[in-house]
């Protein structure tokens, strides 16, 4: 039975309304040092929460949300099985040409820098700016996304270091399922064959950040209520020839589940001492 971290930033005082959040907290960068994964509730205060979900209304009004699929950009195959969720890309900076909520989005992207940034003091990690991925993912009631990695070496995500995610769901309950889980098994996208389950599970509750590594697997439990996340990426500079750093750095942004990656990379091989 593991126990779960939560760090709590109630020492902290709250920002000002639409003001950037703190940094992380000591503690969670000491968690991410030394394990897999950090978990900080109410990093974002209510009325943060409230601009974010500005953005994700207009951007919904302007039907810039559609059915989430799996695989990369050239290949996002619709994967009932896996995966049941809607979502809206977020980089480039400011995509979407004025779309949205400008307010409720530099907010957004004023975190996610200041996330990036302090993990990259605190762990000890290049992370490159201009390379973070990043979506609102919407899943409906019923929705869900099955047991999966992140990151695959040997493919274009292979630069992934840390995955984040960041929850709106005001009022949420354990009846409205949707719990992130955390696989500390020790596999990859399956569980290893003798290995007893061993897990985490993070509520999504509005203001909470989880952070994890990358090539930690993990799922989304069936939702019974309406999910709203923003799921991304933080990478690291691609390492290799300068074509292969090119390609790596066009397909940034790409969605990938399973082994439908797994195509792409043999786009790249192996070489290039980056695995
Ligand atoms: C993902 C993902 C988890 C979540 O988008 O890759 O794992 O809690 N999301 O939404
Ligand atoms: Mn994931």
């Amino acid at each position: 039975m593991l126990v779960l971290f939560v760090v709590s930033t109630a020492a902290v005082a709250a920002p000002a309304r639409g003001a950037v959040t703190p940094r992380l907290p000591a503690a969670a960068i000491s968690q991410l040092r030394t394990s897999s994964y950090a978990v900080v509730e109410d990093y974002l205060n209510p009325a943060q929460v409230q601009l974010i979900k500005n953005d994700v209304d207009a951007l919904r009004t302007e039907g810039r949300f559609k059915v989430a699929g799996v695989g990369d950009a050239a290949d996002n195959r619709l994967d009932d099985d896996v995966r049941r969720c809607e979502q809206c890309f977020l980089y480039p900076t400011m995509k979407h040409g004025g779309g949205g909520h400008a307010e409720g989005r530099t907010l957004l992207y004023e975190v996610l820098d200041g996330v990036r940034d302090s993990l990259q003091v605190g762990t000890s990690t290049q992370l490159d700016s201009l390379l973070t991925e990043g979506l609102y993912a919407a899943y409906p009631q019923g929705g869900f996304y099955r047991r999966h990695v992140d990151a695959f070496p040997g493919t274009p995500q292979e630069i992934r270091a840390f995955s984040y995610l960041l929850y709106f769901n005001e009022g949420w309950t354990a009846a409205d399922g949707g719990q992130l889980r955390l696989h500390t098994d020790g596999g990859g996208e399956q569980r290893p064959p003798n290995a007893r389950p061993s897990y985490v599970d993070v509520e999504p509750k509005a203001g909470t950040l989880a952070i994890f590594r990358s090539d930690l697997p993990h799922e989304v439990l069936d939702t019974a209520a309406p999910r709203l996340a923003v799921a991304g990426w933080f990478n690291t500079p691609p390492q290799g020839s300068s074509a292969r750093r090119g390609l790596i750095a066009a397909l940034g942004g790409a969605l990938v589940v399973g082994g439908a990656v797994k195509a792409v990379g043999g786009l790249l091989g192996s070489g290039g001492g980056a695995n």
